[in-house]
């Protein structure tokens, strides 16, 4: 398969690290050299799936494909105000689209999950074309009194068409299943049969383990993967790593022995919006016109699970 069109799209409200310091114990001064982020968009009176529905429209527009000519749609999603039908069914609906929906809850390695199940549908002989649809509004999942949480997220959409070729070189998905380092509860209804106590708990997270992981399998499962489809460090042209910490970017940057000129970045206006990361920074890119037909672009990305994918496509 390769990559026909890309999409993205962010909540208006834009909330600076001075404005958070107006409510919360933290400043410009602690966040941006500890994150790289100094502001992020973040929901307030839109809907999550109006913001998925313009990323796929989009998406749609660069391709030139038409709705009805889309016969898969995958939506990655790890919180919206629904808990059933999935986001995809909603956005599907709201589109235009008349093929199956399956929604996925990868967190952040979301986009590339998606893309390991959309080539195989392709391989199969399937599909012939496939949205990608990534939105994530993480901002409702953490508490606004945690100073350590709320400061790293952002909220948005980002959506991909793929259709037939032969541009994705090599894909490797890795679990390494340790719930405990990134979660939240939500209690279901209470029925007259449960008799435990359940509370809510907002998005807790071991921020130092996270990092280490986040490092240490970028590096690996990047090596990994070129040293299968044979291509050299050199030959990549661009990094497109998941927009969590600037320091974790650059961690993953300096043990690869990389040009900082590869590695595109938008975590300092956008924080980190989970599954929705790479294809907001990929539309991004692509909208720039950073990408010339044969660039080799690696994708990397790393989340609660803990979950970590890598993928090595041509453009
Ligand atoms: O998609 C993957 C999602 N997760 C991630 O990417 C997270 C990866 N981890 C990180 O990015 C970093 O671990 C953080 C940015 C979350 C934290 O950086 P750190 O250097 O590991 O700081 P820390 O958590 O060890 O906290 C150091 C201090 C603590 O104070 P004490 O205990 O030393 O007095 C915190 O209370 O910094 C304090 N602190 C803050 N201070 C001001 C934590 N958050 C803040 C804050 N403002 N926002």
């Amino acid at each position: 398969m390769r990559i026909i069109g890309t999409g993205s799209a962010l909540p208006r409200k834009v909330v600076t690290n001075d404005d958070l310091s107006a409510f919360l114990d933290t400043s410009d001064e602690w966040i941006f050299p500890r994150t790289g982020i100094r502001s992020r968009h973040v929901i307030s009176d839109e809907k999550l799936e109006d913001l998925a529905v313009d990323a796929a429209r989009k998406a749609l527009t660069d391709a030139g494909r038409l709705p009805e000519e889309i016969d898969l749609f995958l939506c990655s999603n790890v919180v919206n105000e629904y808990l059933t039908p999935g986001l995809g069914c909603i956005v599907a609906a709201k589109v235009g689209l008349n093929c199956p929906c399956i929604d996925i809850n990868c967190a952040c390695p979301g986009f590339i999950y998606s893309m390991d199940i959309v080539e195989t549908y392709f391989m199969a002989g399937k599909v012939k074309n496939v949205l990608v649809v990534c939105a994530e509004e993480p901002t409702r999942m953490t508490s606004w009194q945690d100073r350590s949480t709320c400061v790293l997220f952002g909220d948005g959409a980002g959506a991909a068409v793929f259709t037939e070729g032969n541009n994705v070189k090599g894909i490797r998905l890795n679990a390494q299943p340790d719930p405990d380092k990134i979660w939240q509860f939500r209690p279901l209804q209470p029925t007259p049969y449960v008799t435990k106590t359940e509370t809510d708990v907002p998005l807790q997270m071991n921020g130092r383990e996270v990092f280490r992981f986040a490092v240490t399998t970028s590096v690996r499962d990047i090596q990994e993967v070129l040293g299968r489809c044979g291509v050299k460090l050199e030959e990549v042209d661009h990094f497109l790593i998941h927009q969590a910490n600037m320091r974790i970017v650059e961690g993953i940057r300096n043990r690869l022995g990389v040009p900082e000129d590869k590695f595109a970045t938008n975590i300092v206006d956008h924080g980190n919006s989970s599954s929705a990361s790479c294809p907001i920074l990929l539309d991004e890119c692509n909208r720039r016109g950073l990408f010339k037909p044969g660039d080799k672009l690696v994708f990397s990305a790393f989340g609660a699970g803990l979950l970590s994918a890598v993928a090595l496509i041509e453009w």
